[in-house]
């Protein structure tokens, strides 16, 4: 793994097989985020299933906890908390660089 890609978002379409769900796992692979794409749903489910099995906590994230670390930063409740940039990722970089 590396993070070539960390920051990017991808739609890939054509992701429940084949060309499109190699390009999927490869940017994956890169930290990219990806937008899953094809007219298979359950395909397409099954890759986004085993892209996510291989995340350190085995889920993706939900909205509310990246929200509420976003919540957080603009609030009062850490003023000593500046020129910092916070990573919520459920651990993936940690194993990328560890
Ligand atoms: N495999 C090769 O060696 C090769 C070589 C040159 C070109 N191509 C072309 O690349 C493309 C992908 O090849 P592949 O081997 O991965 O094909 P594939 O049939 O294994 O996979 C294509 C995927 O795209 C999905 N799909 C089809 N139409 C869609 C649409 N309108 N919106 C969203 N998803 C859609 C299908 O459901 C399928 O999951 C094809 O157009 C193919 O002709 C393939």
């Amino acid at each position: 793994m590396t993070d070539r890609l960390k920051g990017r978002t991808n739609a890939i379409t054509g992701a429940a097989q084949g060309i499109g769900r190699a390009i999927a796992e490869a940017c994956a692979r890169e930290g990219a985020a990806l937008y899953l794409l094809d007219l298979d749903g359950a395909g397409v489910t099954q890759t986004a299933t085993d892209l996510t099995a291989a995340h350190p906590d085995g889920r993706f994230a939900s909205p509310e906890e990246i929200a509420n670390a976003a919540v957080f930063m603009v609030s009062d409740e850490c003023p000593f908390m500046t020129a910092t940039c916070l990573t919520i990722d459920g651990g993936l970089s940690v194993r990328q660089h560890g």
